[in-house]
């Protein structure tokens, strides 16, 4: 056996990160310097954004070309380059599905690179607000209902990105609901910000060195998040250390002058509004302000200017915008990102003979459906449909393509139905309720929450009368369904009566080749569930998108299923692959600075695969409250059939923690711990316990 795979290769993750270099102490020097001779105006014009509507895809801030200092250049987003057309990946949420850090850090220098080539030298993303309920509209924006997945693929993609711009991981802090997102409060203790919603932040703050950080649109406890003073301030810089500045969300994400900037707001986006020139005067005269708040947000802003040179950063050819390179790496992203839910019978994988006959069903088949048009929507030149897809790798079957129910043939004389239904941009996204949507006409689409799970009519329709056709006695036709959307999709209803399921998200301008690809076996499906699928929403914490404040506990996804013992439909984690797996030898060792986890993974079956090893904690004698079971490690390993390799998780201790309101700090009880290992995190065959007693660990 050759040495273990570790999980988590932290050198490999930070490679490249230009932030990691940076001399901090002497920038300040820098910085001082400059800011000596600046007056108090060249000082606020670092705090505005340049205009209202984006130039060739890039908002402006703070260029003075008299002073030498270079403007931000701002580009979103998550899924690619929103300036021009760019490489569309999957969405972040069909990226969180692949469990893998390394392809996420190389989607983010991908993204970065693009950016810089259109001129850009920041790029608004990553999405990491934790998705506390599937309902969101921006679901598809983020990657998990975890923490720590979500950590570690937004780290992932800030340490990529940050090779080449700057990085801004949004919204601060626990956005995740769309519709009344200018409005709403959310009512949260301590200790659940702390350890829920934002141990991913502090990641990307604190491992990432992240130049910059987004405030939400929403209030956290009554106060805006953009001049919510124990997020910015206190948590974010006292408690954190972060060196960066901090931007507004757009239009309604400043919602006052002295009180945003002191409370640690330093750049309103996307133009100056409440840090106009009248208003900054009147607060500075009504003594609400003071000059010293001002530099203190402008000392921010040049340090990551100056740290970053972002004058003397290289030019980037065009040519890296949608290369080959990039669209094979959206390829391999979707490739790993499609978990296949259901197989009965191993009716997939498909082989593709002559005597096949398959009736392709579904006008999503022939969409190009990328996703929502809020912030994060991506244009490319070329985009795989999935029919596309199909019929350029099929050679000899016999395929037919039926876009709706009214046109469905005789089922019987086709062996398979490949039914594609789903959301799109019409069902989910990012709210956007404004003049220009309304005015887009054919394209109308507000986006927002969706108040139910299940697929829209037009898409039960569907499959109800594919499955009435294939389940009437005498058709043989398998039905095999692939789903697209954004996050957890109620299917309870239809399920049974099909044969296989194949989650495919929104799967990027590569898509279609992926689906092909794992539906034809040339690929071994890999990836699992970053977002448990309910069989009802009942199952799931309350979801209100009307509502204005909303209570958040420690409790939401599998670990509000875990607690009231509800069975979901798919449990966080879940995904089949054409081959299987075998977990063993589970040995845990605590003589270093870091808890050691191993385990040996074996594939078993007849072909290659990767597995996701999934490690799950638990307390068994703690003296609070702590949830049923948390993920605190995973590691995805390739293995050929009947391969074997050992899996290394390392954990410092301290990721055990709780944290304690009253103190004020993070405390590792002295307790009973229980390590869980498995393939999903309702199957985690293998356990150890180890004691804590205050010092050492021993096991138990
Ligand atoms: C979104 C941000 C986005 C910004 C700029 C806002 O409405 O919430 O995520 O970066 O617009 O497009």
């Amino acid at each position: 056996m050759s040495k273990p795979v570790h999980a988590f290769d932290r050198s490999a993750v930070f490679a490249g990160n230009r932030a990691l270099a940076i001399d901090h102490e002497a920038v300040a020097l820098e910085v001082e310097q400059l800011l000596s001779g600046m007056t108090l105006e060249d000082q606020l014009d670092q705090l505005r954004g340049s205009q209202t509507a984006p130039i060739e895809g890039l908002y402006y801030a703070g260029g003075n070309a008299d002073l030498g200092i270079p403007a931000f250049k701002m580009v979103d987003g998550p899924r690619g380059a929103r300036a021009g057309e760019a490489t569309a990946f999957p969405v972040a949420i069909a990226r969180g599905a692949s469990f893998d850090v390394l392809l996420e850090r190389r989607i983010g220098i991908a993204i970065g690179l693009e950016v810089a080539a259109k001129g850009g030298n920041m790029v608004l993303a990553p999405t990491i607000n934790l998705l506390r309920h599937p309902g969101w509209g921006r679901a598809q924006e983020t990657y998990s209902e975890d923490p720590w997945l979500l950590g570690a693929m937004g780290l992932a993609f800030v340490c990529g990105a940050q090779n080449h711009v700057m990085t801004s991981p949004k919204h601060f802090a626990v956005n995740n609901q769309e519709n009344t997102r200018f409005d709403m409060s959310a009512d949260i203790a301590d200790r659940v910000l702390h350890e829920v919603y934002l141990p991913h932040f502090k990641r990307c703050v604190q491992e990432g060195a992240c130049a910059s950080v987004m405030s939400a649109y929403n209030k956290v406890n009554g106060t805006y998040c953009g001049e919510n003073a124990a997020l910015l301030n206190d948590i974010l810089r006292k408690d954190w250390g972060f060196k960066g500045f901090v931007e507004s969300d757009w239009f309604l994400g400043t919602r006052s002058t002295a009180p945003a900037l002191r409370a640690g707001l330093d750049v309103e986006m996307p133009a100056a509004y409440r840090f106009s020139d009248e208003n900054i005067a009147q607060a500075l005269d009504t003594g609400e302000l003071d000059e010293s708040d001002i530099t203190a947000a402008a000392r921010r802003v040049l340090h990551q200017k100056l740290a970053w040179r972002l004058d003397e950063l290289p030019e980037v050819d065009p040519a890296v915008i949608e290369c080959d390179e990039h669209r094979s790496l959206a390829r391999e992203a979707a490739e790993k990102s499609l978990v296949l839910l259901k197989n009965d019978d191993l009716v997939l994988p498909l082989v593709d003979h002559s005597d096949l006959k398959i009736a392709v069903i579904g006008d999503l088949a022939d969409t190009a459906n990328l996703g929502d048009k809020g912030s994060s929507f991506v244009t490319s030149s070329e985009v795989v449909t999935p029919l596309a897809g199909i019929t350029d790798l099929v050679q000899h079957a016999h395929v037919q393509f039926f876009a709706h129910d009214k046109e469905l043939p005789d089922l019987s004389a086709y062996d398979v139905c490949l039914v594609f239904a789903g959301l799109s941009y019409r069902d989910e996204g990012e709210f956007i309720p404004t003049a220009q949507q309304e005015t887009e006409g054919g394209e109308l689409a507000r986006g927002g929450d969706r108040e139910a799970l299940t697929l829209p009519a037009r898409e039960r329709q569907l499959i109800e009368a594919v499955v009435a056709r294939t389940r009437d006695g005498t058709c043989t036709c398998k039905t095999v369904v692939v789903l697209e959307g954004g996050s957890a999709i109620e299917i309870r209803e239809w399920v049974d009566y099909v044969d296989a399921l194949l989650m495919a998200w929104y799967p990027g301008c590569e898509g279609g080749r992926a689906i092909a690809s794992v539906l034809f076996g040339a690929v071994n499906p890999s990836g699992k569930l970053p977002v448990s699928f309910p069989r009802s929403v009942s199952q799931l914490n309350a979801w209100d998108v009307t509502a204005l404040n909303v209570e958040h506990d420690l409790l939401h996804g599998y670990r509000y299923l875990d607690l009231h013992r509800e069975v979901p439909e798919y449990a966080f984690g879940f995904g089949l692959s054409y081959t299987a797996f075998e977990l063993s030898q589970l040995r845990l060792s605590s003589e270093a600075a870091e808890l050691e986890i191993v385990v040996r993974v074996t594939n078993t079956g007849s072909r290659a695969g990767a597995c996701v090893v999934q490690l799950y904690v638990s307390q068994r004698d703690s003296c609070v409250y702590r949830v049923p079971k948390e993920l605190k490690g995973f590691g995805r390993v390739e293995l050929e059939a009947g391969e074997s390799a050992d899996v290394l998780i390392a954990l410092l201790p301290q990721e055990l923690s709780y944290y304690d309101e009253e103190a004020g700090k993070w405390v590792l009880e002295a307790c009973t711990y229980q390590f869980r290992i498995g393939s999903s995190s309702d199957d985690l065959p293998l356990e150890v316990f180890q004691r804590f007693d205050g010092a050492a660990w021993q096991s138990a």
